[in-house]
C-alpha cells in the first residue's frame, strides 16, 4: 500500500467517524517553546490547555513532523529519521479512553479490502501505563485482547508529553510483532525491533512544568479537559504494509536513496559505509524539501540552521560516495518533490522556489568546502607537526565561524586523520557566541522578559484585541506592567516600562513591518511607546519610558500612534507588495519574498533569485509599479479562510504562519498577499517609488532597497540638482553629460599615462650622466645618486637598471639610486656580473643603506631593494654602501 493511500485511509477512517480533518501545519512551529513541529498534536496545543476553543471536538491529520535531536544517528541505524509524518486522531475533552482504543483496533484489523490496514489480530500487542487499569480493562473486555499480549510500562515508556511544559498523559502503544526472525519472544518489554510500536494513544489528562527529564518533570495539575492525542508513524506503517525491512526502503524515501546510488554509481546494500551515506542522503533530502517548501532558509541559527546542516551533511555525504565535485542536489531535490509532491502538491508548485535555495547552498556549501578544506589540511598538519593527537577547539570554531565548515564535518574529517577534535573547547566558543548574540537580541526584542512572565501576562490579557486597522487612537486596559523582566504594580516617571493592554491600535513589528511609536496615558501618567513586540502570538508588549505621573495595572488609558510614522510604513508596505509582484511578473515565480523591512519612507525587500539581477529588470519593474500608482488602485483588505485565499491564487510568503483564517489584502487587481500588516486606502497614496539599487545578501537571495512616497521624491530632486550643477559646470544640456564625461575621463588618463612617460624619460635622461661621473673604487665603477623627490619606486629601479647596462660587460659596477617616492625614503641597488664576481651584492648593500634609513629591506644579488623612514638619512645612507664597498674590496 503506497504512503498517500495509507494518509488517505486513516483520514478517510476518521473523517467517517465525525471528525473533522485538519491540513498538516507548517514545520515552523507556532509554538515559542519549540523550533520545529515535534508531533501530529502540537498545532493542537492550546485547545488541549483551554486557551483556545477549539472550533472541532474531534479532529485528524496528517502532519508532517521534525525530530532533530539525534541527527548523528541518522542513517547510521534504520530506525531513526528526522522528518516523519504523523497520523493522528484528537478529541477535545469529546471521547476518551473507551473509544479510542477500539477505533486505533478497528482501523489496524480491519481488512484491507474494506479500507482498514489488515493486521492480523494475534500480532499485535498492547502496552499501558503501569496503574492504568482502566486502559488495561478496554482492552482486554472490551476489545478482547489477551491478558498476556497487554504489558505495563512505566513513565519513560508510557507517559507522554512534548518534552517541554505542555499537556500531558498516560499513554497506550499499539506494537506489532514482525516474527521471531526478528528477535526475541516476550512482547514490547523483551524486544522493541521485534515488536514495533506502530501506534500511541496519549490520554492528555495533565499539564507538566518544566525540567525533570523524561520521568520526572512535576505535573502542575490538570488540563480542563479529558482529551485525546494519537500518533501513527505513517513512514513505519509503510514500511510493514509495503513488506520492507525498514522506514528507508519506503515507496517515497526509497526513490531518493535509490537515484543518489544511481547518480553516485553505488548500490545500496554492498558496503555499510556507503548505505549509512545513502541514508543520510535519502532522509536529509525530505527533510531539507519540506523544511525549504515550509519557508525557511539556510542560516546559522535556529531552524535556518538545522537545514543548512541537512544539506550540508548531504552534500558530504554525496562526496563520500564519490561526488566529487559534480553537483547532484538538483536532480536529488527534484526527485524528493517528485515523491512527495502527491502528498504535498504545493511542493510541485514551488518546486522553483525549493531549487533556488538548494541550488545555492550546494553552491556555496562547494565553495566552503573548497576553501575550507584547504584551511583543515593546514590545521591537521600544524597538529601533526606539534605530534599533539587533538586539534584545537579555537581551529574548529575558526572552521566553523569563518568558513561555515560544520563542526559535524570537522569531526569527521579529523577522524579519517586519525585525529580528535577538542569538542569541549570548540563547545566553550560557541556557547560563548551564542550567548553573545542572544543578550543581544534579548534586550533589543523583549527586554530582559522571562518567558514565563509573559506567559502569565498572556494568560492574564487572553488575546490582546488589534485595532490598529481602523483606529489610531483607542481606550483600553492596562493589564500588565513589566519593569527589568518583572511584573510590577505600578511605575513611575523616568522608569523604562514594558505595558500589556487588553486592547491596541499599536502595530508590534511583525511580517516585516515596524512597530507604530506613539504614547499611553492615563490621568496625569504619560508613557513614550518606542517599541512594540509581539513575543507570542497573541500578546502584545509596548516599550517605553513613563515621561510623567505614575502608570497602573487595571488604569484605563488612551493609547495613541503617531500617525505620520504609521502612515510612512503602511506606504512602504503597500509597496512592497506591489515591488514583490512587480518581481514575480519580471522574473517569474521563483522570485519569492524572503523578507522584508518595511520603515517609513524606505523599504528593503529579500527574494530569491539564482543571480543578480539585471538593471533593465531593476527599471522595468519600478515603471511597472508607478504605472499601478498613477492608477491609483483601490487597496482592499478582508479576511477569508485559508483554503479559499489559496485557490484564488493569492501570495503566500514562505516561512509565514497561517491559522485557517486568513487576512488578504489586495492592491486592485494586480497584487493579492496573505497579510496581517497595515497598508494605504489606495496605491496613488504612495506617491512615488523609486527603486535604489539591488545586491546580494546570501546564496541564492538578493536585496532590493527602495524609497516611497516623500523620501522617494526627495531622493529624485536631489538627483536632479546634482544634475543640474554638473550641467552647468560642464557647460552641455543634462543629455550630453555622459558622453562628456567619458570624454574627459579618458582625455584625463591619456594625459596620465603621457605624463608617467615623460617622467620616466626625464629620470632616465640622467642615467648617461650617472654612468659617465661614475667613480672608480678599486676597479670598481660606483654610482650613488639621490633622484628627485616623487620619483616612483618604479622609476627608481628603472634608473639603477638602466645605469647598470651603460657599463661594457667587463667593467664591474655597482649602482645605488635613493629616492622619496612619496613620505618615505626608498633605495635600489644594482650589480652587474663582473661586480659580483668581485663580491659586492645588492641585497646585501641594500640592507646596509636600509639600516641607515631606519628601515629593512634586502632581496637577489643583482638587484634589491629597500626602505626606510628617515627620509633627512638618505647621504648617510649613501656613505655607509660606498664604506661598505670599499670594505668588500678590500
Ligand atoms: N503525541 C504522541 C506522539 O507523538 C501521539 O507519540
Amino acid at each position: 500500500m503506497e504512503s498517500a493511500e495509507i494518509a488517505r485511509r486513516f483520514l478517510r477512517f476518521f473523517e467517517e467517524r465525525g471528525h473533522t480533518i485538519v491540513p498538516s501545519a507548517s514545520l515552523v512551529a507556532e509554538d515559542p517553546t519549540l523550533l520545529l513541529v515535534n508531533a501530529g498534536m502540537v498545532p493542537f496545543k492550546p485547545y488541549f490547555l483551554g486557551q483556545k476553543k477549539p472550533p472541532y471536538p474531534r479532529a485528524a491529520s496528517a502532519q508532517k513532523v521534525m525530530r532533530t535531536l539525534d541527527i548523528d544517528e541518522v542513517g547510521k541505524t534504520t530506525r531513526h529519521a528526522s522528518f516523519f509524518q504523523m497520523l493522528g486522531n484528537f478529541s477535545f475533552g469529546d471521547y476518551f479512553k473507551d473509544q479510542a482504543i477500539p477505533y486505533a483496533w478497528e482501523l489496524l484489523t480491519k481488512p484491507e479490502s474494506e479500507g482498514g490496514f489488515g493486521f492480523p489480530e494475534d500480532r499485535l500487542w498492547a502496552t499501558v501505563y503501569l496503574d492504568d487499569d482502566e486502559a488495561f480493562g478496554i482492552w482486554h473486555d472490551k476489545v478482547g485482547v489477551p491478558a498476556e499480549r497487554i504489558q505495563r510500562r512505566g513513565m519513560a515508556d508510557n507517559f507522554w508529553s512534548m518534552g517541554v511544559p505542555g499537556p500531558c498523559g498516560p499513554c497506550t502503544e499499539i506494537y506489532y510483532d514482525r516474527g521471531p526472525e526478528y528477535g526475541a519472544e516476550g512482547g514490547p518489554v523483551a524486544d522493541e525491533t521485534r515488536y514495533l510500536e506502530v501506534w500511541n494513544n496519549v490520554f492528555m489528562q495533565f499539564e507538566r512544568g518544566a525540567g525533570g527529564g523524561k520521568e520526572g518533570f512535576p505535573i502542575l495539575g490538570d488540563l480542563p479537559a479529558k482529551s485525546v492525542d494519537t500518533g501513527m508513524g505513517l513512514e513505519r506503517m509503510a514500511a510493514i504494509l509495503q513488506g520492507v525491512d525498514n522506514i528507508y526502503e519506503i515507496d517515497t524515501t526509497y526513490k531518493i536513496l535509490d537515484k543518489a546510488a544511481e547518480l553516485t554509481r553505488s548500490r545500496y546494500g554492498r558496503d555499510a559505509r556507503a548505505d549509512v551515506s545513502l541514508r543520510v542522503v535519502a532522509d536529509h533530502l525530505r527533510a531539507g524539501v519540506m523544511l525549504v517548501g515550509d519557508g525557511v532558509l539556510p542560516s546559522n541559527e535556529g531552524r535556518g540552521y538545522v537545514l543548512r546542516r541537512m544539506l550540508r551533511r548531504a552534500i558530504r555525504n554525496l562526496r563520500l560516495l564519490g561526488a566529487g565535485e559534480e553537483r547532484y542536489m538538483h536532480e536529488l531535490a527534484a526527485t524528493t518533490i517528485a515523491a512527495m509532491g502527491d502528498q504535498y502538491p504545493e511542493l510541485k508548485s514551488d518546486a522553483a522556489h525549493i531549487h533556488t535555495v538548494i541550488d545555492a547552498e550546494e553552491t556555496s556549501f562547494l565553495g566552503t568546502l573548497r576553501t575550507g578544506t584547504a584551511i583543515f589540511d593546514a590545521a591537521v598538519e600544524e597538529t601533526k607537526r606539534k605530534g599533539a593527537p587533538v586539534l584545537a577547539g579555537g581551529q574548529a570554531f575558526q572552521l566553523h565561524d569563518t568558513y561555515g565548515f560544520p563542526i559535524d564535518l570537522t569531526l569527521e574529517m579529523a577522524a579519517e586523520q586519525g585525529l580528535r577534535v577538542d569538542e569541549d573547547g570548540f563547545r566553550r566558543l560557541m556557547n560563548e557566541q551564542r550567548d553573545r548574540a542572544k543578550a543581544d537580541s534579548a534586550a533589543k526584542k523583549t527586554g530582559n522578559a522571562d518567558v514565563s512572565v509573559l506567559g502569565a501576562m498572556l494568560d492574564r490579557a487572553g488575546r490582546v484585541e488589534f485595532l490598529g486597522y481602523d483606529h489610531t487612537l483607542a481606550e483600553a486596559t492596562v493589564v500588565g506592567l513589566l519593569v527589568d523582566g518583572a511584573s510590577v504594580p505600578a511605575a513611575g516617571a523616568g522608569t523604562t516600562v514594558e505595558v500589556v493592554l487588553d486592547r491596541t491600535p499599536f502595530y508590534a513589528e511583525g511580517g516585516g513591518q515596524l512597530c507604530d511609536q506613539g504614547t499611553i496615558r492615563a490621568g496625569g501618567a504619560l508613557v513614550e511607546i518606542v517599541d512594540v513586540q509581539s513575543p507570542f502570538a497573541g500578546l502584545v508588549v509596548h516599550r517605553g519610558k513613563v515621561a510623567q505621573g505614575e502608570i497602573r495595572v487595571g488604569e484605563a488609558v488612551q493609547a495613541e500612534i503617531d500617525v505620520e510614522r504609521r502612515r510612512a510604513i503602511s506606504r512602504s508596505h503597500t509597496a512592497t507588495h506591489l515591488v514583490h509582484r512587480g518581481f514575480r511578473n519580471a522574473l517569474g515565480e521563483s522570485a519569492a519574498q524572503a523578507g522584508s523591512e518595511n520603515s517609513p519612507g524606505r523599504f528593503r525587500f529579500d527574494f530569491t533569485a539564482s543571480g543578480a539581477v539585471p538593471v533593465s529588470v531593476l527599471r522595468d519593474v519600478e515603471e511597472e509599479v508607478n504605472a499601478v500608482l498613477v492608477n491609483d488602485l483601490k487597496v482592499h483588505a478582508y479576511h477569508t479562510s485559508l483554503s479559499e485565499a489559496r485557490s484564488m491564487g493569492a501570495l503566500a510568503l514562505f516561512g509565514e504562519k497561517y491559522g485557517d483564517e486568513v487576512r488578504i489584502v489586495e492592491v486592485g487587481d494586480y497584487s493579492r498577499e496573505l497579510c496581517g500588516g497595515t497598508h494605504v486606502a489606495s496605491s496613488g497614496q504612495l506617491g512615488v517609488v523609486k527603486v535604489l539599487g539591488e545586491s546580494s545578501i546570501g546564496a541564492g537571495v538578493r536585496r532590493v532597497e527602495a524609497l516611497v512616497g516623500v523620501d522617494a521624491f526627495r531622493f529624485l530632486a536631489r538627483e536632479s540638482v546634482l544634475v543640474a550643477q554638473l550641467s552647468e559646470q560642464l557647460k552641455v544640456r543634462r543629455e550630453e553629460l555622459p558622453e562628456r564625461v567619458e570624454g574627459i575621463v579618458s582625455r584625463l588618463r591619456a594625459a596620465e599615462r603621457e605624463l608617467e612617460k615623460l617622467r620616466s624619460a626625464r629620470v632616465l635622461e640622467v642615467a648617461g650622466e650617472l654612468a659617465s661621473s661614475a667613480r672608480d673604487i678599486d676597479g670598481v665603477s660606483v654610482v650613488t645618486h639621490r633622484a628627485p623627490d616623487g620619483t616612483s619606486p618604479d622609476d627608481l629601479r628603472k634608473l639603477a637598471l638602466d645605469v647598470r647596462g651603460r657599463f661594457p660587460g667587463d667593467r664591474a659596477a655597482m649602482i645605488l639610486i635613493a629616492g622619496v617616492p612619496a613620505d618615505r625614503p626608498v633605495v635600489v641597488a644594482a650589480v652587474n656580473d663582473a661586480g659580483r664576481g668581485r663580491g659586492l651584492k645588492a641585497g646585501r648593500l641594500v640592507g646596509v643603506a636600509a639600516k641607515a634609513l631606519g628601515g629593512g629591506g634586502g632581496g637577489k644579488d643583482d638587484v634589491a631593494q629597500g626602505g626606510g623612514v628617515r627620509a633627512e638619512a638618505i647621504g648617510d645612507a649613501l656613505g655607509a654602501v660606498e664604506h661598505a664597498v670599499r670594505e668588500t674590496l678590500s
